[in-house]
């Protein structure tokens, strides 16, 4: 499997204000190195807060790092010439977890899918916008429909549709059926994977839900206060889970089980035995199975 995105030594520290106006720095994202292959559906699952919207959105290059390096393919993309950086970007895009606040309100379902086709002629992008709209379902009158006129499920579709008119590599979806109901839910997840198997897509799928990312993962990256702690195939993660806050994490995910549910314990109790610190090395305790060890 070839590589389509490389992160190495990542991190993001953002500049904030407290109450009282005193500068603070926040660590979003510390150190993380990892490598997305083309093709596949690379899960990051971690609490609200670890770090996993910052990662996706410097790997657009929505969000500059403060250190380490970004590859996509094998060039780093912010020392392209704007040219070039503007091509790549056009290869990755976003799906949001709100569709509703992700789309015009005052533009049809159609003019929201023409949008991003900047460098073709009008009647090519409408030609391509309907195609693509029958594409994720949405055809006939509804195109001219205005976002209001949709359920959630189908403004997901919208959402969808304006990712993929570009024809991208890469799609970051940053909890794209979160706001959804479950039946919802599987039905766009599986339009995602119809998509990705038709056109090789490569995603990068952000989520708390764990059995979401369980169903849609082939790898599975955990964050925790920013740092990637475990990285694994979905199998070995799911059978196997080795970092004492991936066990937390499952273990909350499973509270119907009487037995995991008991391990659950109080949530300020488990975090007191997760410790990170500054010397630690990752061990491959499988393969393909890191686990972060701190000393
Ligand atoms: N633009 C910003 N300015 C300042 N701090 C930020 C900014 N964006 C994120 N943060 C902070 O960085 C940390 C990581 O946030 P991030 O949104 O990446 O987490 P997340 O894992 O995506 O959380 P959630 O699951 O709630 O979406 C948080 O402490 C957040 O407050
Ligand atoms: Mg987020």
């Amino acid at each position: 499997m070839s590589e389509l995105i490389h992160i190495e030594n990542v991190s993001k520290i953002f500049n904030k204000k407290d109450w009282r106006g005193r500068k603070l720095k926040v660590s979003a994202v510390s150190d993380i190195t990892l490598t997305i292959n083309k093709g596949e559906t690379f899960g990051l699952v971690g609490e609200s807060g670890s770090g996993k919207t910052t990662l996706g959105r410097m790997i657009l290059d929505l969000e500059t790092p403060s250190s380490g390096q970004i590859l996509y393919g094998n060039q780093e993309i912010s020392k392209l010439k704007l040219a070039d950086r503007k091509k790549i970007k056009q290869n990755m895009q976003i799906i949001f977890q709100d569709p509703y606040a992700a789309l015009n309100p005052r533009m049809t379902a159609l003019e929201l899918v023409m949008e991003p086709l900047l460098s073709v002629s009008k009647e090519l992008a409408k030609q391509k916008a309907i195609d693509t709209l029958a594409t994720v379902g949405i055809s006939g009158d509804a195109v001219h429909k205005f976002p209001r006129s949709f359920s959630g499920g189908q403004r997901q579709r919208i959402g969808i549709a304006r990712a993929i008119v570009n024809d991208p590599e890469f799609i970051l979806c940053d909890e794209p059926t979160s706001a959804l109901d479950v039946s919802i839910q599987s039905q766009i997840i599986a339009l995602l994977k119809q998509l990705q198997k038709r056109s090789g897509l490569t995603y990068l799928f952000i989520s708390h839900d764990l059995s979401v990312i369980q169903h849609v993962s082939d790898r599975i990256a955990v964050m925790y206060k920013g740092e990637l702690v475990e990285l694994a195939s979905v199998a070995c993660l799911f059978k196997h889970p080795q970092h004492p806050y991936t066990k937390k994490l499952l273990a909350a995910a499973l509270v119907a089980d009487p037995k995991l549910a008991r391990l659950q314990l109080n949530e300020e109790k488990i975090d007191e035995v997760i410790h990170l610190s500054d010397s630690f090395e990752w061990v491959e305790v499988d393969d393909n199975h890191f686990v972060r060890r701190d000393k």
